[in-house]
């Protein structure tokens, strides 16, 4: 305690022993909250003055797909807490040899006091959840990245202030980084625009939920086929990969369908002109976005890939101090 008092940090006390698997599930003060803590926690850390709140913790990390931001940030989010963080691809688990998921969230909890998962299948996620007895953490499913939209939302906040009343615009697929977006900037009522080729459009019901919430905020979430009508006058323009972890053959098909759809110089004219380049990475350059833009004078990308660290320790802090 003396420690919090010491920096005044305010934990989301509320998100105590829960599972992140999608932000959706969350309530929008706790979504705020989290971005606000994320900050601090960023400005207590670069001070060198990070408390090790997660002292004895140990959070297991399991990834069925390759990771450099979300593992390294995650590790280095719970050394720079006082925890321990233990990574394991599945192959070298029992579970790519056909054990349940089920029997692996009983036993690891019996170890870990969290586990971290990015896995092929939000479903089998959800099911690693009800079997497991500690909290956990979703690093990325087919559905949803909320650790990366945490992450976006701090970018935002940090470099325009007030987050409400912002417009965020999505060009692209309509994929796990959207929908998790979307629910984030719903939460602290940013206007979002998504724009996809037809047939790459969001999952119709995770728009539905965001609508609701972001109708409670006051903001607006939209689905269009148009990137011009979604960038223009946006606070921000986002974009993630055409072809997502595991869709690789489809790439050549993806290219053409995706035609018209990169995030150039052209389609940035339609933004405001101090608006902010986000990609959660990593990046295609000259394929859904011009290099031009993405290492540009309003890129933020790196800013917004080391906040990943912050967002995940105001996750973590949350979930587990
Ligand atoms: N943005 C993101 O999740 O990056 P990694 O795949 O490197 O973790
Ligand atoms: N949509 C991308 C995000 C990578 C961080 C994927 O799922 O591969």
């Amino acid at each position: 305690m003396k420690l919090l008092e010491e920096v005044q940090l305010k934990l989301v006390s509320s998100l105590k022993g829960k599972d992140l698997l999608t932000l959706l599930d969350y309530t929008s003060e706790e979504v705020q909250d989290l971005i606000k803590l994320a900050t601090q926690l960023k400005t207590i850390t670069k001070a060198g003055k990070c408390p090790r709140l997660l002292e004895g913790k140990t959070l297991g990390m399991i990834f069925e797909k390759q990771s450099t931001r979300t593992r390294i940030s995650f590790e280095v989010g719970m050394n720079q807490l006082g925890g321990k963080a233990m990574f394991m691809h599945s192959r070298d688990l029992q579970i790519g040899r056909g054990e349940p998921i089920s029997d692996t969230g009983h036993v690891l909890s019996g170890y870990l006091d969290a586990i971290m998962i990015r896995a092929n299948s939000h479903e089998m996620v959800k099911e690693l959840a009800e079997h497991a007895s500690v909290p956990v953490i979703n690093g990325l499913t087919d559905l949803y990245h909320p650790c990366q939209a945490l992450a976006d939302l701090e970018t935002i906040a940090e470099n325009k202030g007030e987050l409400k009343g912002l417009k965020i615009a999505y060009v692209g697929d309509g994929n796990n980084v959207a929908h998790s977006l979307v629910a984030a900037a719903a939460h602290v009522g940013m206007d979002v625009v998504v724009a996809t080729p037809s047939g790459y459009e969001p999952n119709e019901a995770v728009i539905a939920m965001a609508q609701k919430i972001a109708k409670e905020n006051g903001s607006l979430v939209t689905v269009t086929n148009d990137p011009v009508t979604a960038v223009k006058d946006a606070d921000a323009v986002y974009a993630d990969v055409w072809t997502s972890m595991g869709q690789e053959e489809e790439t050549a098909k993806r290219l053409v369908d995706f035609e018209g759809y990169q995030i150039n110089d052209e389609l940035v004219a339609h933004a405001k002109p101090d608006y902010m380049f986000l990609h959660c990475l990593p990046a295609h350059r000259e394929e859904e976005v011009a290099t031009s833009v993405i290492d540009g004078p309003n890129s933020y990308i790196f800013e917004q890939a080391e906040n990943r660290l912050h967002a995940q320790k105001a996750v973590l802090v949350s979930i587990l101090a």
